[in-house]
């Protein structure tokens, strides 16, 4: 019998190049099967998820052959977010070099928060970042922190907006959404400490987007009540349909009226790499500050946001508190202290989860992935309006919300039980949501391993799916 290791936390070379090639054997394996695997599978939920429920932490370690198998029934359970069917809220990614980044970067652990621990690593979280303000032609001054998604990038933009324009006494302060707006802007507004009340919701044109003059119309009636209008959260790219608020319209009224105009482009913001993108995100350089999600439309493993802020220095005194212990750290220089930036002090290296990435494959790649979802997007809109679908929104970027309006009964039961249908068959997960009260379907295309075949396998089965409860 062998002596158990006197330091098990430390497994030597052989045990750890065994445990590596065990776990990566694995993801091959998910990778292999993950085209033919059912979009969504919720038996897990009863089986292997109940076993865990009420699991006591063990006092003695298990070896991993033992555990990877409940590890590959997870990956397999529920969702597989990460494949091809995935056509529902907005769908993510889950690069394999972003997969091999953070490897590398949770099993060097360095701490890029503070600048001098590691410098090379921040100045690469920097660089990235600056990448990403490059996107947006943002001047030098300008910040970002890369975020564990966009809610907390929108929260840290309407804190960094409320610190700029309000000061400490803010709770007579108004932000402005619609009724298409990510339900984390007013969240956010929620945890800044203003009054639901003070969340005020503009009325939208017929392409879903904020209508500009209801907007000057609110903006004066608060003021005339005595409140401070102080922050425009506009959408470019909603998560309903991808309709994108009228930049250059809301800029102009910011300039005007004086107040901070935030873009939440969680969604949308990656367009930006290409020419149609471009054209359809015109004005949000003009933005104060912009959110976007890399684990979106960059296809990174989800964990990854991203806030630009136009003049880095709002933000920085937004979250800056500086801490007795952390003196002998001294100031940031060239380099940022990220921590000076955002909520966080402590975190994963989030910065090479897109430096390696982007280096790797080049901007070209994702311009391309990105140009292939928009042109799949538009074959699903067109191929669901000769179908005699109700598709009443042309996709700006690469969601398609629609409903099949039955001759009898009810329209919203009829497309929930078609939704139903359509994810039962195991190659597609549409997800549903209410707009102007409606009950509509959606298809959203952005994973990077969704290409024209499973589109056109989508199709199918949304009309065959109809077909059978029509006659039914
Ligand atoms: C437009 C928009 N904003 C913000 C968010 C929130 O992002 P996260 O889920 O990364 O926190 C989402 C999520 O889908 C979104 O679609």
């Amino acid at each position: 019998m062998h002596d158990a290791p006197k330091y098990p936390l430390e497994p030597d070379r052989d045990e750890a190049r065994a445990m590596s090639e065990a776990a990566f054997a694995l993801v091959e394996d998910f990778l292999r099967d993950l085209p033919h695997l059912p979009a969504f599978d919720p038996g897990g939920a009863t089986g292997p998820a109940a076993a865990l429920r009420g699991e006591r932490a063990p006092e003695h370690g298990t070896a991993l052959s033992e555990l990877l198998p409940t590890i590959a029934e997870g990956a397999r359970s529920g969702a597989t977010s990460a494949g091809p069917g995935y056509l529902a809220y907005i769908p993510g990614g889950g690069l394999y070099t972003a997969a091999i980044a953070d490897f590398l970067a949770a099993a060097l652990n360095k701490y890029v928060t503070v600048w001098q621990l590691a410098p090379v690593f921040a100045q690469m979280e920097a660089t990235v970042v600056r990448w990403l303000c490059d996107l947006f032609d943002y001047p030098a001054t300008a910040r970002g922190i890369l975020t564990s998604g966009g809610s907390m990038a929108n929260f840290s933009a309407v804190v960094a907006a409320r610190t700029a324009l309000l000061g400490e006494n803010f709770l007579d302060g108004v932000l402005y959404v619609t009724d298409q707006t990510h339900a984390s802007c007013a969240k956010s507004a929620m945890l800044a400490g203003f009054p639901r009340a003070n969340v005020r919701v503009v009325p939208t044109l017929a392409t879903l987007a904020m209508d500009p003059r209801a907007l000057t119309d609110a903006i004066a009636r608060d003021r005339a009540a005595g409140l401070r209008p102080f922050l425009i959260a506009a959408s470019a790219g909603t998560t309903n349909t991808g309709a994108i608020d009228p930049l250059p319209e809301l800029a102009a009224i910011a300039r005007t009226e004086q107040l901070w105009l935030h873009v939440d482009a969680a969604y949308g913001g990656p367009f930006q790499l290409t020419e149609r993108g471009g054209e359809r995100l015109r004005g949000i350089e003009q933005a104060d500050s912009i959110t976007l999600d890399p684990h979106k439309a960059m296809f990174l493993p989800y964990g990854t946001g991203a806030l630009i802020v136009r003049d880095g220095a709002l933000l920085r005194a937004a979250h800056h508190v500086s801490a007795d212990y952390l003196q002998d750290l001294g100031p940031e220089d060239e380099i940022p202290n990220f921590t000076e930036y955002s909520p966080e002090l402590s975190r994963d290296f989030r910065g090479l989860r897109l430096w390696l990435p982007i280096k790797l494959h080049g901007l070209a790649a994702f311009r391309a992935a990105l140009d292939e979802k928009l042109d799949l997007a538009c074959e699903v809109h067109d191929e669901l309006v000769k179908s005699g679908f109700e598709v009443p929104w042309r996709p700006e970027l690469t969601a398609v919300a629609f409903r099949w309006l039955p001759e009898r009964g009810d329209a919203d039961a009829f497309n929930a039980r078609l939704l139903e249908r359509i994810n039962a068959g195991g190659p597609v997960l549409l997800s549903s949501t209410r707009i102007n009260g409606r009950y509509m379907l959606r298809v959203c295309v952005v994973g990077h391993r969704t290409h024209r075949d499973r589109v056109v396998k989508a199709l199918e089965i949304i009309r065959t799916s109809r077909d059978d409860l029509v006659t039914e």
